[in-house]
């Protein structure tokens, strides 16, 4: 079945997908439903390790259901556990990704973030300029040569055109030298979710 052309999700994945393999660390920003953390499984394969965070336990508790459905092994942490072993699996951080550096020892080989809300959950709890570009900054900073962060940005909800302006923002100011930075819109459909994808060069 062909996809959307439009589907700014799916070509973040596909852009992921280009550089990471089996057996490498991968970080999921923004946990959700799982739909991103099962697809960087998916990348890394039974060898690899994905490292996910959410405020919202129901969150992290769909994305825990829905990779146990695929197999995968998965283990929930709280926020302050510290740096997390380095094991192949999933794990699950109830935590702002903010204090992402605080958990990881190793460099990320990919990053994802899907902004905005918990689909299906209270759309009150929304990513917020202040703790997404933190969570930014560290993923830029901690992410290995040659690796990609893929972000998709909704402009839909209350709040999410000026993060969008400031995610933006931030992407466009990434130095040339050390990073390439492609941006993805939807040319015809202002209002629709665009996509940012930063690689570091080697
Ligand atoms: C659009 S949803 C993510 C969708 C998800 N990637 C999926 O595949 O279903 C955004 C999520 O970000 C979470 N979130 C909001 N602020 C956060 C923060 N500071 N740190 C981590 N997660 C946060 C929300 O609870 C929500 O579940």
């Amino acid at each position: 079945m062909s996809r959307a052309l439009t589907r700014v999700v799916s070509w973040g994945h596909e852009l992921l997908a280009e550089k990471i393999k089996k057996g490498q660390l991968v970080i999921d920003l923004t946990a959700g439903n799982g739909c991103d953390t099962l697809m960087l499984h998916r990348l890394v394969g039974e060898t690899g390790q994905v490292v996910a965070f959410d405020i919202q336990s129901a969150a992290l508790e769909s994305t825990r259901q829905h990779l146990l459905e695929h197999g995968a092994v998965v283990r929930m942490w709280q926020a302050g556990a510290g740096k997390l072993p380095i094991a192949s699996g999933v794990d699950l951080i109830q935590a702002g990704h903010e204090s992402l550096a605080d958990y990881l020892s190793q460099a990320p080989q990919g990053v994802v973030a899907n902004l905005g809300y918990f689909p299906g959950g209270d759309p009150q709890i929304i990513t917020r300029p202040d703790s997404t570009l933190k969570a930014l900054r560290q993923a830029c900073h901690l992410l290995a040569p040659g690796g990609r962060l893929a972000v998709v940005i909704y402009l839909g909800h209350p709040g999410g055109a000026e993060e969008g302006r400031l995610v933006d923002g931030f992407f466009a100011g990434l130095p040339a030298a050390d990073f390439q930075v492609l941006q993805l819109k939807v040319s015809n459909r202002p209002e629709a979710p665009f996509l940012l994808v930063a690689e570091k060069r080697v």
